[in-house]
């Protein structure tokens, strides 16, 4: 038995403020008609069962969207590490302790869903014949800190032995990691529900997997500590394979995201209007937006944004008109309320924004 678990839990702090914690970005229509937590729910369509986890607060909002899934719902969140634990527990008492698990994150783009589900199939496969932990790489294209990193080991064909894995590292590690031939961590993990639990009972997630052995999930989950599978297991285990991941991939998760994934005007700048129709507004056509902006009639403007001598920025509006002169690299977005200023390549910063922001309440 294969099935399908869509992580969509998470608070989306990097997509600030589009993203606030009762609407996290799994929610937003961000590219297209529909939102990212209905295209995964499609997407995984390969399995068995499609069990999606999420935290109490965002219940509703998951039923609502995912209607025909079957909903676990931890009892506080606390990050995907013991999120992981505690649906993979609940998938070995719904489905058997034999079923494989392929997990996949609802804030992602795939180009080819077709290839992107054999690829999981593949390693659901590996996970069910070799009893390993199965992470998926794809190539990286930039020292990216957001992501975690894979070292792959000896090629038995179908997958890799998993090396070394290093969850997000700063940018000069991550060069590093790309001229020694790491491969992405896609964030997808395929596993056993038994491998996994023996993974975890040799992690920090321990405690929660010993109370959820005795029934006991609330108090497992007062015992356990915030953190990512990324760092609770990943890092941790030895004996993981990796299956390569072939196919277009983008993780929507910050600013930066947005603007890889459109196509902005001659100077590199990206129009998103927030209400989910996902075009960029300088498009090919139209001539370009900065030379002429200081005599141009501004009707011939994105009804969003204004560029003067700016280049390679990323503005996303759902109202606020927005103007950019003399400044390169940045985000910009006018959401509800709020504003959010960054450069495109410290995106990854807004995390701190929402995190000083939770604490001045
Ligand atoms: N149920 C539940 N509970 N889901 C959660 C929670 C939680 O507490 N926290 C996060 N999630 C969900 C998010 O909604 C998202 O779909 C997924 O788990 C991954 O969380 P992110 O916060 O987006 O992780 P990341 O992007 O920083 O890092 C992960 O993905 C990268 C690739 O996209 C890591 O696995 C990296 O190693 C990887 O490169
Ligand atoms: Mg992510």
């Amino acid at each position: 038995t294969t099935v399908a678990l869509v992580l969509a839990g998470g608070t989306g702090s990097r997509l600030y403020p589009a993203s606030r914690s009762t609407r996290p970005k799994q929610f937003l229509p961000l590219l297209g008609e529909t939102t990212l937590l209905e295209r995964t729910v499609d997407r995984a369509s390969f399995a068995d069962h499609v069990v999606v986890s999420t935290r109490p607060e965002l219940e509703a909002d998951v039923r609502a969207l995912a209607p025909d899934a079957e909903v676990v719902v931890e009892p506080a969140g606390k990050d995907t590490g013991p999120a992981l634990a505690y649906a993979t527990h609940r998938i070995g008492e719904l489905h058997g302790t034999d079923a494989v698990v392929v997990v996949l994150p609802s804030d992602h783009t795939v180009g080819d869903d077709a290839a992107f589900g054999e690829t999981l199939e593949r390693g659901a496969r590996v996970a069910h014949q070799t009893g390993r932990l199965v992470a998926f790489g794809v190539d990286p294209t930039r020292p990216e800190t957001g992501y975690g990193y894979i070292e792959p080991g000896s090629d038995h064909g179908a997958f890799f032995d998993l090396d070394a894995f290093h969850e997000k590292p700063d940018a000069e590690t991550a060069e590093r990691y790309i001229d020694s031939g790491y491969l992405w961590n896609a964030g997808m993990f395929a596993w056993g529900v038994e491998p996994f639990r023996a993974a975890a009972l040799d992690s920090p997630l321990a405690p929660l997997v010993r109370a959820l052995d005795d029934g006991h999930v609330e108090r497992g989950f007062e015992a356990v500590e915030e953190t990512s599978v990324d760092y609770a297991v990943m890092e941790r285990v030895t004996d993981a394979a990796v299956v390569p991941l072939d196919v277009r991939w983008d993780d929507l998760g910050s600013w930066d995201a947005l603007a890889r994934l459109l196509s902005g005007d001659d100077e590199g700048n990206v129009v998103h209007a927030g209400d989910g129709v996902g075009s960029a507004g300088g498009d090919a056509e139209r001539p370009s937006q900065s030379e002429d902006a200081a005599t141009d009639d501004g009707d011939d403007f994105d009804e969003r944004a204004l560029f003067v001598d700016s280049a390679d920025n990323v503005v996303v509006s759902d109202g606020p008109h927005v103007s950019l002169a003399g400044v390169d690299g940045l985000a910009v977005v006018a959401w509800d309320d709020r504003v959010l200023v960054v450069p495109k390549a410290e995106a990854q910063r807004v995390r701190d924004v929402v995190s000083l922001l939770k604490e001045q309440g």
